[in-house]
């Protein structure tokens, strides 16, 4: 399993966003492999966050991959723009994405992109299959999508080690939502290599212990 080196992917949601060049970087110089983009577009979840212009701005100062989780519905409309604005990881919805699942691998394949596909908590792991050897990447959400600073749910992690058994060695298995140094040990142990964690290392004292924490 690809499981020696985990993937700590801030979420800039619970960054200030008056100075997220310096939150940015702050989490880069404690060693952030990649940055986690969150984009809502109030219909697919209850929330708005941010959007192209937001990456174009980030692709300038980041250092590391942007790793876009795209809360959207169509995502297909809008993946040119964030490959176009710098986003390294792409990741769309399954719920979003309808009977076009292929379609969008392909269109995110086209601009040289890492691809990922997420799973709601209610959504089973089983609509993963066929696509796992086509992908880089299971995004498994651990929370309902829309907010930051929710409760971890226990059974979303469950879903880790059937997803393991089905996909080739190189996938990465991400979890997000109420990740913190005892959640991420629950989901590392069940065979997460990627770690998205936003409240839990911006709302830390020391940012570095908080996401040596989750090594
Ligand atoms: C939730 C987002 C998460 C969120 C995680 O919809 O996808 O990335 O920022 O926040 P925490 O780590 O606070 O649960
Ligand atoms: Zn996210």
């Amino acid at each position: 399993m690809n499981n020696d080196k985990i993937i700590i992917s801030p979420s800039i949601l619970s960054a200030d966003f008056t100075e997220l060049g310096r939150d940015v970087k702050a989490v880069e110089n404690a060693g952030a492999d990649w940055i986690h983009v969150d984009v809502m577009d109030g219909h697919f979840v209850p929330n708005i966050s941010i959007g192209v212009p937001v990456v174009k701005s980030l692709k300038k100062t980041a250092k590391v991959p942007l790793d876009v989780h795209l809360m959207i519905e169509n995502p297909e409309k809008y993946i040119g723009a964030f490959a176009k604005a710098g986003a390294d990881i792409i990741t769309f919805h399954y719920e979003a994405a309808k009977d076009n699942i292929n379609g969008i691998i392909d269109l995110i394949r086209s601009f040289n992109l890492k691809v990922g596909i997420s799973i709601k908590p209610k959504t089973n792991q089983d609509v993963l299959i066929p696509y796992l050897s086509k992908i880089d990447m299971v995004l498994v959400m651990t929370v309902e999508p829309g907010f930051g600073g929710q409760e971890f749910m226990g059974y979303c992690a469950q879903k880790i080690p059937y997803i393991r058994a089905k996909a080739p060695e190189s996938l990465i298995v991400q979890v997000d939502g109420g990740i913190n140094d005892k959640t991420a040990k629950i989901c590392k142990g069940l065979g997460a290599n990627s770690l998205v964690a936003g409240s839990y290392i911006y709302g830390s004292d020391d940012i570095k212990s908080a996401i040596d924490s989750l090594r």
